[in-house]
């Protein structure tokens, strides 16, 4: 449930509304916007506060600029997006401090929209520097936190800020907060999980907490790597984390004992596609280091040779393989709830044919499976920002329950940690 005041609560009208967003966008370096599921999902707020008659002034980070002067941050082309989007002006200001803004925002009238320009272009943004929040918050009335993907940090425009002026939440961030609170506190079971992505680092608190509450856990993509080094598979020269092997233990150890008390079930893939070069037009093939099912059909019944069983030295696991995606979707016939962050493969390599790269066949399966291609459709909660963006390039995102705007914010609420710009907001 969320705890906090939100714009429903206010009235707006003719106030001036500063606004914080995360339009952290993948930009490409003709300016354009590659991904704009964040800027989308945006919009229901700034209808909201524009039909309330407020004076709208957007702040948000995008990237991590190394100077004031790096332009592959700057947040022009999404004043341009969103223009586009809302179907009515939106200014766009050279910076987010000073008198050129002052004087921009000073003309504004009810319903106006101006985006202002990247607050990390000022180092005192993520020192949470009360001055700096002093002066954006002298520009409003209200501050309004809709930037649910930033929320994980305590810098000036989530944190600081909140102590001038009146501060309450959006509606993403409240649909957001609400959506995965409700769904990791009461979930409709059979509950799975299924976590890729590279790094087990990242991800250590919820895989910790999907052991404790989930009732299916599915480990995939680069980080399953490091996973069957510790229990001392063959991986050839597949992307793991040697330093991580230790982790992987602990977890496995936590999984193996969850397991011994209640039903629980942690799987690791069992067979992957694997090729000796991260390449589209790469031979690959499968490989079944776990169960030893592929038969060779031609020269059936003849035992597979040890190859099947084996990724050579030279060769990467690339994809999870058919055995591992058919025993993902079969379980997830049986489950009401899937949360997913993180690709099963690498989902990034370009397609030659069709809109699916050689090593998103994994990602495919699952994603068919949450949509009930395989008969039940499970309530579908998707996660991350490298999943979130593979989701919209497939057009997608709408076809799951929720797919979250928050990469890092998502993970930390699943995690059950507290979000600093979530507390710092008024309390309903
Ligand atoms: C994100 O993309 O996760 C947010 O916009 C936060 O960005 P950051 O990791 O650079 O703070």
């Amino acid at each position: 449930m969320f705890t906090k005041k939100t714009i429903r609560d206010l009235n707006l009208k003719g106030k001036r509304v500063l606004l914080r967003a995360d339009y952290n966008v993948p930009v490409g370096k003709d300016g354009t916007i590659t991904d704009d599921y964040r800027i989308t999902q945006s919009v229901p707020t700034l209808e909201y506060l524009k039909k309330q008659g407020a004076i709208i002034i957007i702040i948000s980070h995008l990237g991590r600029p190394k100077s004031p002067t790096d332009e592959s941050c700057s947040l022009q082309p999404v004043a341009k997006r969103l223009s586009k989007l809302l179907d009515t002006p939106v200014a766009f200001a050279p910076d987010c401090i000073g008198d050129v803004v002052k004087q921009k925002v000073a003309a504004m009238k009810p319903g106006d929209i101006i985006l202002l320009e990247n607050l990390r272009y000022h180092i005192q943004e993520e020192d949470n520097d009360t001055a700096f929040a002093s002066e954006l918050a002298s520009m409003a009335d209200v501050f309004v936190q809709d930037g649910f993907g930033v929320v994980h940090r305590a810098h000036a425009s989530t944190s600081a800020i909140t102590k001038f002026i009146p501060s309450v939440a959006g509606l993403l961030l409240e649909h957001e907060v609400d959506t995965i609170t409700n769904v990791m506190s009461k979930p409709n079971r059979p509950l799975m999980a299924v976590i890729g992505g590279a790094k087990i680092a990242d991800k250590i608190t919820v895989l910790n907490r999907f052991i404790d509450i989930a009732d299916f856990l599915v480990v995939g993509g680069a980080m399953a790597n490091t996973f069957l080094r510790a229990q001392g598979v063959d991986i050839g020269k597949s992307l793991s984390d040697p330093d991580d092997v230790p982790l992987a233990k602990d977890i496995l150890e936590r999984a193996a004992k969850e397991a011994k008390k209640r039903s629980f079930v942690f799987h690791l893939p069992t067979d992957g596609v694997v090729a000796t070069k991260l390449d589209s037009k790469t031979t690959t093939r499968i490989v079944d280091w776990g169960t030893q099912t592929i038969a060779d059909i031609e020269d059936y019944p003849k035992i597979p040779g040890r190859e099947a069983g084996k990724v050579d030295h030279d060769e990467l696991i690339l994809d999870i393989g058919p055995m591992t995606g058919a025993f993902i979707a079969g379980g997830m016939q049986l489950c009401n709830t899937v949360i997913w962050n993180g690709a099963l493969g690498v989902t990034e390599t370009p397609a030659i044919h069709g809109p699916v790269g050689p090593f998103s066949h994994g990602t495919e399966i699952l994603v068919d499976a949450m949509l009930g291609q395989f008969g039940h459709r499970p309530f579908s909660v998707v996660g991350g920002g490298d999943t979130v963006g593979y989701v919209e390039s497939r057009k997608l995102t709408g076809s799951f329950d929720h797919v979250s705007t928050g990469g890092g914010a998502g993970l930390e609420l699943m995690s059950g940690k507290k979000l600093p710009g979530v507390e710092a907001l008024q309390s309903a």
